[in-house]
């Protein structure tokens, strides 16, 4: 897969894609990783020949999508980040449907509809209509349609978004199982956990672009590991961020959770070491906790401002935001 440059604007004031260029190899799974509004959803309908980019090249398994749209298509499988299927059809009718949509014939749908049904877990509920299904099984059954005309390229656009923490664990072990055959995946999520547990790459978007572009672990050692994250009273904030700084230069404050975010290398040894500090300067923190990073976190170092304030900022302007880091330690 091939994205080059790829700009794509919504009326005079909103750049959805802002020149985002990626590659990578056939047969991996590549993790779009970014906050809502970063343009995940609008690369994944350029790419699927849904949308028309205003300018730049997008090659999805060999093909220029713009030249060829009809011949892209075939190669392509795709479940949305909203289930799309249909409430008044069984689960089987569903998934025979788009197999029709594939030109199978009707024995054939009817074939591959079982096979499919069976791989997701959903053998039992085949044939009651989708109305009766959790969100869990909408997302399972929109993924086996997405897979009934043997796509060599798959994109999921955010497919746990909105599901409980089980039905999402059972969701990654299925996608798991599903493209260990070598399908070529672009995943995009939210989540660095989510990218982390599916993807053998890792994209950050931000603002219709890419800003950062590795592994899971390679981009939490940016974090170094874990983080503390920490809350004071307001008007104790500047006296802790300059206290906390003789611990870690990038401890910072994070508008949008009003929180104090620092990397801790050390794990329970930096807490520690931050505990101290704030009983040394008379600091009282309303809650002290040391975790594994988060795309917020990950965010933060990348940008300076956290996933929740980039989509709040998006919100208001619906458009992008200022250009250039925003200083750190603003307040
Ligand atoms: N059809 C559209 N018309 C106008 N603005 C749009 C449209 N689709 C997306 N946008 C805007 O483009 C930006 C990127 O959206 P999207 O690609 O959906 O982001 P994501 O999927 O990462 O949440 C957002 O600011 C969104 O509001
Ligand atoms: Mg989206």
């Amino acid at each position: 897969m091939r994205v080059e440059n790829v700009v794509k604007t919504f009326g005079e004031t909103v750049r959805a894609l802002d020149g985002v260029s990626l590659e990578f190899e056939p047969g991996i799974v590549y993790g779009l990783l970014g906050p809502n509004g970063a343009g995940k959803t609008t690369l994944i309908r350029v790419l699927t020949t849904l949308l028309k980019a205003d300018s730049g090249y997008a090659e999805v398994a060999g093909v220029d999508v713009r030249a060829d749209p009809v011949a892209a298509r075939t190669h392509i499988g795709l479940a949305g980040q909203f289930a799309a299927v249909d409430d008044y059809l069984t689960g089987r009718e569903n998934v025979e449907m788009v197999g029709r949509l594939y030109n199978l014939s009707a024995e054939e749908a009817k074939r591959r509809a079982g096979e499919l049904l069976e791989r997701i877990h959903l053998d039992d509920a085949a044939d009651r209509t989708v109305r009766t299904y959790s969100g869990g099984m909408r997302r399972r059954l929109d993924l086996a349609a997405s897979l009934v005309g043997r796509p060599q390229v798959l994109f999921l656009d955010e497919p746990t978004t909105g599901i409980d923490p089980q039905s999402r664990l059972d969701l990654w072990e299925l996608i798991r199982d599903l493209i260990a055959t070598g399908t070529t995946v672009l995943l995009t999520t939210q989540y660095l956990d989510e990218a982390d547990q599916l993807a053998n790459q890792i994209g950050v978007i931000d603002r219709g672009k890419l800003i950062a572009q590795g592994t899971g672990d390679g981009l939490k050692d940016r974090m170094g590991g874990s983080v503390i994250e920490l809350h004071v009273a307001d008007d104790e904030r500047d006296r802790t961020l300059e206290a906390l700084r003789a611990i870690s230069h990038e401890a910072s404050f994070e508008t949008a959770r009003k929180s104090i975010r620092l990397p801790a290398p050390d794990g329970s040894l930096t807490l520690l070491a931050v505990v101290r500090r704030l009983d040394e300067s008379g600091i009282t923190a309303q809650d002290v906790a040391l975790h594994k990073p988060t795309l917020d976190d990950v965010f933060l170092t990348l940008t300076g401002r956290g996933a929740a304030e980039a989509e709040a900022e998006r919100e208001s302007t619906k458009q992008p935001g200022r250009r250039g880091r925003r200083e750190r330690s603003a307040v």
